[in-house]
């Protein structure tokens, strides 16, 4: 074994964010970047020797360059196996249940998730913990707190391993099995849905659905899966071939970034159901004929309706949502006598109540669901258990939604994202709010009596550990809320989130629409956090 000792100096700028490290290419092309990065990983896990680790990416540019630098790191610090994807890929939730199922100490994710990918766009490094889910911040710090002080890294000099066949090679002492990326990832989505139903409600009438993977990791999941288990038509999943820039497109699943599926399904004679899924596969959107579901909406749907789908047919055991996400998953959890948990964005905090038995399925306001099958958000997983409520209920997207509005009421809900602001803009706004806090609570803002305003402080109720500033809300006494956020993910500059939600009880004022039912709260956030005033920006780059 050719093990070599490399001497380096820490970056400076290796701090993880909402989920993990994400820079531009160039940045991790530079000498010793992603070394540094991966070994202090590895230095965090001090009891990898003789263990399994799962490798793989969403196939973005640099995917397969990174990963035979990582395998032959994980060579020389003492893995005993590494599962690798087929052409490197693997979807994150898939990721997450092969680390489970085969009881690896946890697993490197190569993904910026949803922002493009190529030569000077977006790459990234995600550490996920032996339970498949995103490290916790404690792991986070600690694998900072190594790369600053990192000297040196250990590889192995070998020969680069064949990705794309499914083969085990030795590398070093330890072996490498390419595993086929999917199979295992749909054999468990088969334990969980109705797959007879499904089946039936796709082959047997009319029913027609688009699918599009955004040339992302999404695509090779979906044929398999809904295609040539589940028997949908032949190109009902679209750009399904993984593209290392992803078509030159941006593999968000939003209404900007989906674009041509938005118009197939608002156009003429659209198909029934509609979803989208991001470059990684851990996002979703769901859309029926001319009608888009909010992801608020859509946790609190599937929870609602989660006695549908043969995983969850005993019941669940609590729902989390995260603090931004709409509230409406709070009202299904106590019509059901369930708790509801309110965490900070980022699926990590999921993870501990899911650990723990505590809730069975989780949402972000982000286009993200999912459930204890995983430690990840799922896209995939999202549409499949909307199809099994659409197989079982015979009814249609709209139908379900607008009914579930009737019982529960609606909570209108909108996110304003101003993109790629300064820096320096984006803090200065947040600490005049801050500033502003204390004497909100009992003024009115519009028509709006402030009941609270705070920045959102964390305490998990597992471990007990706290997680400060994750966002300034404000509360009002007609339930209405403005939540105010800098985003944890982008790599270029700061993007302000401005979250909105109304509740609306009565069922003759439900098909108002959203940005007008908003209206008033929309001037409110601008006035109170001078947003035009400080971004120099009269409107959003991204509504959703
Ligand atoms: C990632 C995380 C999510 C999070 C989302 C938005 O997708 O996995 O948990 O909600 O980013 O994060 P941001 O900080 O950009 O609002
Ligand atoms: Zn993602």
């Amino acid at each position: 074994m050719d093990i070599k000792t490399i001497s380096t100096t820490p970056f400076d700028d290796q701090k993880p964010g909402t989920s993990g490290l994400r820079k531009k290419v160039p940045v991790f092309q530079q000498p010793n970047y992603l070394e540094n990065f991966i070994q202090a990983t590895f230095n965090s896990i001090p009891e990898r020797v003789g263990q399994t680790l799962v490798l793989g990416g969403d196939g973005r540019y640099y995917n397969r360059e990174a990963i035979q630098i990582i395998l032959k790191m994980a060579a020389a610090n003492g893995f005993a196996r590494t599962l690798v994807g087929q052409g490197g890929i693997l979807s994150t939730p898939a990721a997450s249940c092969v680390i489970r199922k085969y009881k690896a100490i946890g697993g490197i994710i190569l993904s910026a998730s949803h922002n493009p990918g190529g030569p000077k766009e977006d790459f990234g490094v995600k550490f996920n913990t032996s339970n498949g889910g995103p490290a916790p911040e404690k792991v986070t710090s600690a694998i900072f707190a190594e790369s600053q002080r990192i000297s040196e890294y250990q590889i192995l000099e070998a020969e680069d391993i064949d990705l794309d066949k499914q083969t085990k090679t030795q590398l070093g002492n330890m072996t490498v099995e390419v595993i086929d990326a999917v199979t295992d990832y749909a054999g468990l989505m088969e334990s969980i849905f109705d797959f007879g139903r499904i089946n039936q409600l796709l082959t047997s009438g009319t029913f027609r659905l688009s699918f599009d993977a955004l040339h992302a990791v999404t695509g090779p999941y979906a044929k398999a899966i809904i295609e040539q288990r589940l028997g949908a038509k032949p190109g009902s999943v679209v750009n399904a071939i993984p593209l290392e820039d992803f078509g030159g497109g941006h593999p968000d699943p939003n209404l900007v970034y989906a674009h041509d599926l938005v118009e197939t399904m608002f156009g003429d004679n659209p198909p029934d159901f509609g979803a989208a899924s991001d470059g990684d596969g851990d996002r979703n959107m769901v859309l029926g004929s001319k009608f888009f579901v909010t992801p608020s909406d859509s946790v609190a749907i599937m929870a609602a309706n989660a006695k549908l789908v043969p995983g969850y047919a005993n019941g669940i055991a609590g729902i989390a949502r995260s603090m931004p996400t709409s509230q409406a998953a709070d009202r299904v959890a106590a019509a059901m006598g369930l708790d509801c948990y309110e965490t900070p964005t980022g699926w990590k905090f999921f993870g501990n109540l899911l650990d723990a038995g505590k809730v069975t399925i989780c949402g972000e306001e982000s286009f993200g669901t999912g459930s204890d099958h995983v430690r990840e958000k799922d896209g995939l997983w999202a549409v499949l258990f909307w199809l099994n409520i659409l197989a079982v209920r015979q009814e249609s997207v709209e139908q379900i939604v607008t009914e579930h509005w009737r019982t529960y009421g609606r909570n209108f809900y909108s996110r304003h994202d101003y993109e790629g602001i300064a820096s320096d803009k984006a803090n200065q706004l947040m600490q005049q709010l801050r500033d502003r806090l204390g004497s909100l609570p009992g003024s009115k803002l519009g028509n709006h009596q402030v009941k609270y305003s705070d920045d959102f402080s964390y305490t998990d109720p597992v471990d007990g550990s706290i997680s400060k500033k994750q966002g300034i809300r404000i509360g009002f006494e007609d339930g209405s809320r403005i939540v105010f956020r800098l985003s944890g993910t982008g790599t270029q500059g700061a993007t302000l989130r401005v979250y909105l939600e109304s509740f609306e009880a009565d069922p003759a004022k439900h098909d108002q629409d959203t940005q007008a039912a908003l209206a008033d709260l929309i001037a409110i956030a601008d006035q109170v956090a001078q947003i035009q005033a400080i971004t120099e920006r009269d409107q959003p780059t991204v509504i959703t």
